[in-house]
């Protein structure tokens, strides 16, 4: 039988982890979770983990604790040639909404539907 998969968040670093035993397979930095939009950065899952379903798990539990917090949405920047990441971000609910300055990356946004 497979390990199991445990997340850790680190209130300091504001890191989320997702685990297998000791071994740190996926992480992100998850931002603002407590004002109007949060923040994914510097997702990573580590290379022999990829294509397991990781990455969209690490997004959904940092979506859920924005949406814990309150926030109306959350956002982030991927690299306009990232297309795995791209793709990742489509799949989990992000849609662009603008290309940076220097044209190499976009910003993606996810809205929570607020409306009562
Ligand atoms: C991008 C990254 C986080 C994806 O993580 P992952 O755990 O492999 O992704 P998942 O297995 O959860 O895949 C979810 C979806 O993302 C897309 N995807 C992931 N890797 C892909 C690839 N190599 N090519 C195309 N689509 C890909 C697919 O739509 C996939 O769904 P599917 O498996 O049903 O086809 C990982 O490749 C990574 O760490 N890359 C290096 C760091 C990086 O680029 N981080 C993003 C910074 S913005």
């Amino acid at each position: 039988m497979s390990k199991p998969i445990t997340t850790r968040w680190n209130q300091r670093s504001q890191q989320l982890r997702l685990m297998i035993g000791r071994t740190t397979v996926a992480k992100a930095k998850v931002e603002d979770t407590n004002g109007p939009g949060g923040w994914i950065r510097n997702l990573n899952v580590a290379e022999s983990y990829r294509r397991r379903g990781l990455g969209r798990r690490l997004v959904e539990e940092a979506l859920q604790m924005a949406r814990t917090g309150g926030c109306e949405g959350m956002g982030l920047f991927v690299a306009v040639d990232n297309a795995p990441a791209i793709a990742l971000y489509r799949q989990t609910g992000f849609f662009i909404i603008a290309t940076s300055d220097c044209r190499k990356y976009y910003v993606m946004a996810y809205r929570f539907n607020t409306a009562s």
